[in-house]
C-alpha cells in the first residue's frame, strides 16, 4: 500500500481546490466532489472560446487537447486509447455497454445486492423484454460478493448473458473483489460489466488486472471532474460479441445509402455532440489525479474513511459498512435521530453529507433491513480537523 498524503501535501492539494475553505466541510464526494482550480480553468477557458469564436471553431482549436483526454483516461485505467468512450455520466456509459449485449431468451443476468438502482431497473427491463432471469449472488462472510458462489454458477456459460457488479456500492464503504470476479468470468468466457462509478478516482485501477470487459465511470465524484461527464472502458476482445444499441454517424460511418460501419474500438459507443468544455475539464481532473498518484489518493481516502468509522462508533452511531477492503464512503445511523434531520442540520452548519435513498440500493436495503443512512464520504482533501469538527457537531446534534 502506498503512503497516504501527509498534512503538508493535503494542504497543498486543498490550496488549489477553491471549495476547500474553512467555512465548508465537504463530506459528499460520493455525490459530487470539489473540483481543482485547473478543472474550472479548462472549462471556463473553453466556454470563453466558444462564446467568442464559435463552438465548432473552438472545438477545432482544442482538437489536440480534446484527444489527449482519452490518453489520460487510458493511462489512469491501464487501457489503450481506443478502448475509451466519452459519456455524459456513468449510467449512460453503463447502459451503452449493457444494452449492447446479445441477450437470448432464457439467459441469466448475474448480479449482487450491492448493485445500483439504475442498473437494477435495466435488469428488470431487459428481463421483461427478453425473458431473462436475474440472479443475485450471496455474500461472503465480510458482506462482499461471494466469488466461489459465482464460480459455481458459471457451469453453463452460454446461459449467462452477463456478470454485472458494482465495484463500490453507492451506499457503503465496501470494495468488492473485482479482480477475483474477473478471474472467474474470464475463465468461463462470460462478459463482465463492472460499475466503477464510485471507484474511478478513488482506487488505483488496472483493467487488465481486473479482467473486466466493461468499466463505467463518472467525472463528478472521486475524480473531482465536472458534472455531466462520464467514461466507458471497453475491452477490444469483447467487440465482436456485442452491438451498440444506438449508434449515430459518429459511432458508425454511413458508407453507402444502405450501409454503415462501426467506428473502431470504443468510439462506436459515442455520439457526436457533447460538451467540449466539460470533457476538457474532465481531462484536467484526470491529469491532476495522475499527478497526485491514484495509489496515494487511495491510501489517504482509506485511512480517513476508517478513522471516521471509528469515531462514529465511539459516538454511539451504528456504522453499516461491510467488506474486508473499505473505501471513503461511510454510512451510519443514530438510534434516535433520523438521518435526514442530521444531514439537514449538518448542512445548516456548513457540513455537506447526504442520505441514502432506497431507490438507489433496494436489493441491499431490503436484504439488510437498512434504515435511511447518513452518508459521509471523505476524499484526500479531507483533514483530521474536519473530522474532529464533524464528529463534535454530530455529538452536539445527537446528545
Ligand atoms: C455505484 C453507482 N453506480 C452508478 C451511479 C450513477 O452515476 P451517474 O449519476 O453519473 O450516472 C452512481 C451514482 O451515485 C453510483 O453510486
Amino acid at each position: 500500500m502506498a503512503e497516504p498524503f501527509d498534512d503538508a501535501e493535503i494542504d497543498a492539494i486543498r490550496s488549489v481546490t477553491p471549495g476547500c475553505r474553512d467555512e465548508l466541510i465537504h463530506l459528499n464526494h460520493a455525490g459530487s466532489s470539489l473540483p481543482p482550480q485547473a478543472v474550472l480553468d479548462a472549462q471556463i477557458a473553453h466556454l470563453h472560446r466558444e462564446a467568442t469564436i464559435g463552438g465548432y471553431e473552438a472545438a477545432m482549436e482544442a482538437a489536440d487537447r480534446d484527444e489527449a483526454v482519452y490518453d489520460s483516461i487510458a493511462t489512469m485505467l491501464g487501457a489503450g486509447r481506443r478502448d475509451i468512450a466519452r459519456f455524459e455520466h456513468a449510467t449512460a456509459a453503463w447502459n451503452a455497454a449493457f444494452w449492447s449485449l446479445p441477450f437470448r431468451r432464457g439467459q441469466r443476468i448475474i448480479t449482487h445486492d450491492h448493485d445500483y438502482g439504475a442498473n437494477a431497473v435495466a435488469y428488470l427491463h431487459a428481463a421483461a423484454l427478453h425473458d431473462l432471469t436475474i440472479e443475485r449472488l450471496p455474500n461472503d462472510p465480510s458482506g462482499a460478493v461471494d466469488v466461489e458462489a459465482l464460480a459455481e454458477r458459471l457451469g453453463e456459460p452460454d446461459e449467462v448473458a452477463v456478470v454485472s457488479l458494482a465495484w463500490i456500492p453507492t451506499n457503503g464503504g465496501l470494495i468488492n473483489p473485482a479482480a477475483a470476479v474477473g478471474a472467474v468470468t474470464r475463465a468461463a468466457g462470460v462478459p463482465f460489466l463492472l460499475d466503477g462509478c464510485q471507484a474511478v478516482g478513488q482506487l488505483a485501477i488496472d483493467v487488465d488486472e481486473i479482467a473486466c470487459d466493461f468499466l463505467s465511470g463518472t467525472g463528478r465524484k472521486y475524480l473531482r471532474g465536472p458534472r455531466g461527464t462520464g467514461l466507458l472502458y471497453v475491452r477490444p476482445s469483447i467487440l465482436d460479441r456485442i452491438v451498440p444499441a444506438q449508434p449515430d454517424h459518429h459511432g458508425a460511418d454511413w458508407t453507402t445509402l444502405d450501409t454503415y460501419e462501426f467506428a473502431p474500438g470504443a468510439t462506436r459507443f459515442e455520439h457526436w455532440e457533447y460538451s467540449h468544455a466539460n470533457w476538457l475539464g474532465l481531462g484536467a481532473a484526470v491529469d491532476e489525479a495522475l499527478r497526485l498518484g491514484l495509489d496515494r489518493i487511495q491510501a489517504t481516502v482509506t485511512r480517513r474513511g476508517d478513522d471516521l468509522r471509528a469515531r462514529l462508533v465511539d459516538l454511539g452511531m451504528t456504522v453499516h459498512d461491510e467488506g474486508r477492503a473499505t473505501c471513503g464512503i461511510v454510512t451510519a445511523s443514530h438510534p434516535f435521530v433520523d438521518a435526514t434531520s442530521l444531514s439537514e442540520q449538518l448542512r445548516a452548519r456548513g457540513i455537506n453529507t447526504s442520505v441514502t435513498h432506497i431507490g438507489s440500493s433496494r436489493f441491499d436495503v431490503e436484504r439488510r433491513g437498512l434504515p435511511p443512512m447518513l452518508r459521509l464520504s471523505v476524499h484526500c482533501t479531507t483533514t483530521t480537523d474536519e473530522l474532529d469538527r464533524t464528529v463534535a457537531t454530530l455529538a452536539d446534534l445527537t446528545h
